[in-house]
């Protein structure tokens, strides 16, 4: 896919894995639409990148409309990296936690996409969504588990029915604020954290190369394929080492 020129939307710019896509993006000579919360992080962004802010909650219907009434023009990428985490036992998770996971890391994604179908079909665009490894299934990440695999299912879906580029990026743990806004630090000795940075050139270098699914690092993939294959023995393992 050719990026230099052409019209791209952002999700989650304002931090971390977003932001470090849209300085991706802004070098290979997209224009932005870059959306997140934060005003001071979203203008830091918007000043690296000289893309256009739109502050919206993705949490809520409004948000996705207006994400939607902004992306006036041909949009030709659409990159949905906002997102956030929670982590602990399903028993202590507030509904209200639990249903702000599923409007922002899956319903947002899905809305968004539909939405947005004509102008990225005429544009023979791309959509590249951020899932994570735990759409394998995460204990104590049980909620986003499900959202980032619904992420996984529904990029496999719309990568057969519609035509356009799809691609699915699936990081470990990455360097950025994430792990501190859900409230518990990332705590394994292994992986070792990747930087947001690495996760956008995988990202951005799948969508040149029309690339399906990407892991970052790339040996997580291994992980996803003996879940596949043989999930009886990935739980065992997941039981006995986390
Ligand atoms: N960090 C990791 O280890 C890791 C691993 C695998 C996958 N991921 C995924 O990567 C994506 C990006 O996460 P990150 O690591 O870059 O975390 P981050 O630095 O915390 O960034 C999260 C982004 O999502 C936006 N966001 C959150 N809730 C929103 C809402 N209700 N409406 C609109 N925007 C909202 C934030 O906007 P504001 O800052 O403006 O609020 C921010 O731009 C997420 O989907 C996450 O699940 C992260």
């Amino acid at each position: 896919m050719r990026l230099t020129g052409r019209c791209a939307v952002v999700t989650g710019a304002s931090s971390g894995i977003g932001a470090a896509v849209a300085q991706r993006l802004s070098a290979e000579g997209c224009e932005l639409l870059l959306v997140g919360r934060d005003p001071r992080r979203l203008d830091a962004v918007t000043a690296r990148t000289g893309g256009r802010p739109l502050r919206a909650d993705l949490g809520t219907p409004e948000g996705v409309e207006a994400v939607c009434a902004a992306a006036t023009g041909r949009v030709a990428l659409l990159v949905h990296a906002a997102g956030l985490g929670a982590a602990g036992p399903l028993a202590g998770l507030e509904a209200a936690a639990a249903a702000e996971l599923m409007a922002v890391n899956l319903a947002a994604p899905v809305q968004l996409t539909r939405a947005l179908l004509p102008t990225l079909r005429a544009e023979g665009g791309h959509v590249a969504f951020v899932a994570s490894i735990a759409a394998v299934g995460v204990a104590n990440e049980a909620v986003y588990s499900a959202t980032k695999a619904g992420l996984r299912g529904f990029a496999d879906a719309l990568r057969v029915e519609s035509g356009l580029g799809v691609t699915t990026v699936l990081p470990g743990a990455v360097d950025t604020p994430f792990f501190a806004r859900r409230g518990r630090a990332y705590g394994r000795r292994f992986p070792r954290p990747v930087t947001a940075g690495r996760v956008a050139d995988a990202l951005v270098d799948a969508v040149l190369r029309d690339r399906a699914e990407v892991f970052v690092p790339r040996w997580l993939a291994l992980g996803a394929r003996v879940h596949g294959l043989a999930p009886g023995a990935f739980a065992r393992l997941s039981r006995r080492f986390g």
